[in-house]
């Protein structure tokens, strides 16, 4: 089978590292992948759609999978399934579940799915009388795709008027913060859940939890990820019978009955409170660097489960996961999340520990190949990871795997996997 993976993080590396992996791919292409990419495919340097799906059909690609948001919501699915060309992830109608809080938190209402009560509004007085009907904190979301800022806690009443105000006038964020949610806050702990949906069946993967925070103790400001680890003993069969009942279930139906089946990756945020799951958002592409730690667990070939996604078969797949645990440990650059940091070469210490060696592996992401050295040129560069018979093995062969690997400015949590432990 020849693939095509789109993106350039640390998330399609881990995709593209299992195909490598996988006796049935052929050829692996990365659209655009980055600098360490290479060593498993062929990077492709095409951006538009049209051209990729022309690149697709030439190079007897048969199967894409698509990383990241952007594409999806702009439509690619779309591009390549006109062509009759076989791609795993949603369509640009499907993406909206990701692509507008709006749109989510309203399909959420209508399916009956549990979430934190919540109003849109464009009109400043809605957003401030509803404002004044909750507790604090109060959550103000913008609704449009903000890179991952768009959201607010604001401790008091004031701060959560201030931020509305700031979003409805378009001085937040532009147009995507022209329409927002404000929302009560849970208070629970949070859990990353990954569905993998072919418009009617889907395969559930272990659970994971992410670390969004820059520093330890889950302080410092949000990121996309600084760690993560699966699956998670926080997560019990009642929460994963109660999530596919009330959230996963109803969500395949309802995108149905909207005439927007659901194919690739539900990416499901929750929030547990009180031992019941309530969704907090949708993304509909695996979480990075959640994707990292899944994939390493899949004993099932990953070409196998991409592609019977992508062609409505996962009612003929009996998906297998490895008995062990993955700990992922991201290496950022020195500024991350504030601004890019000057370009810095990595070394990686040769592993003699033969036990390390094979029980620990690079994922990575902001990196760039020049003169035959990878240079950290991103602000999440790479991400150890580490599997083993426990979290904690895991979590030790990660940061063993950490002292190996170097580059001026290196950034990392030292407690992830914490609330495990
Ligand atoms: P979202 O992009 O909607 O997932 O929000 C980003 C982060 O904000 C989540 O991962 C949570 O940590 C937090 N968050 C969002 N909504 C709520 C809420 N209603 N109550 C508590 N925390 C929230
Ligand atoms: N790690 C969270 C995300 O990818 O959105």
């Amino acid at each position: 089978m020849n693939i095509m993976v789109i993106g350039s993080g640390g998330r399609e590396y881990a995709i593209g590292r299992a195909l490598s992996q996988d006796a049935a791919v052929e050829k692996l292409y990365f659209a655009p992948g980055n600098g360490a990419t290479p060593a498993l495919g062929e990077n492709v340097d095409i951006k538009e759609y049209d051209a990729l799906a022309e690149f697709a059909k030439d190079q007897a690609i048969d199967l894409t999978i698509v990383g990241p948001e952007a594409p999806l919501t702009e439509g690619i699915v779309d591009v390549f399934k006109a062509r009759e060309l076989t791609i795993f992830g949603p369509s640009k109608a499907a993406a909206q579940l990701e692509g507008s809080k709006v749109y989510m938190k309203n399909f959420l209402a209508k399916y009956g799915i549990p979430t934190a009560s919540y109003i849109e509004t464009d009109h400043i007085d809605t957003a401030f009388k509803f404002i004044d009907t909750l507790g604090t904190p109060v959550v103000v979301k913008a609704d449009g795709l903000c890179a991952g800022k768009g959201v607010i806690i604001a401790p008091t009443h004031d701060e959560a008027k201030k931020a509305a105000s700031e979003m409805l006038s378009g001085k937040a964020f532009g147009e995507a913060g022209k329409k927002v949610i404000i929302e009560e806050f849970l208070d629970g702990y949070e859990l990353s859940m990954f569905a993998i949906c072919d418009g009617e069946d889907y395969i559930l993967l272990p659970a994971a939890q992410d670390h969004k925070r820059l520093e330890d103790g889950d302080q410092g400001p949000n990121t996309g990820g600084m760690g993560a680890y699966a699956p998670t003993p926080l997560v019990n069969d009642e929460i994963y019978e109660k999530v596919k009942a009330s959230v996963i279930r109803p969500t395949l139906d309802g995108m149905q009955a909207e005439g927007a089946p659901f194919e690739g990756v539900l990416f499901i945020g929750l929030m547990i409170v009180n031992g019941e799951p309530l969704t907090l958002e949708f993304n509909v592409r695996f979480g990075d660097p959640e994707c990292e730690i899944l994939m390493p667990l899949l004993a099932t070939p990953a070409s196998e489960l991409f592609y019977k996604a992508a062609t409505k078969q996962l009612d003929t797949l009996k998906v297998q996961f490895k008995d062990e645990y993955a700990v992922g440990v991201v290496m950022a650059s020195r500024d991350y999340p504030y601004k890019s940091s000057e370009p810095a070469e990595i070394v990686v210490d040769e592993i003699v520990h033969t036990e390390l060696a094979e029980h620990s592996h690079i994922a990575y992401a902001g990196v760039s190949e020049m003169d035959g050295k990878l240079f950290a040129t991103g602000g999440r560069v790479l991400v150890c990871v580490g599997t083993g018979e426990s979290i904690r093995q895991a979590r030790d062969r990660a940061y063993a795997l950490c002292g190996q690997v170097h580059f001026a400015g290196k950034k990392l949590r030292t407690d992830i996997a914490y609330q495990a432990l």
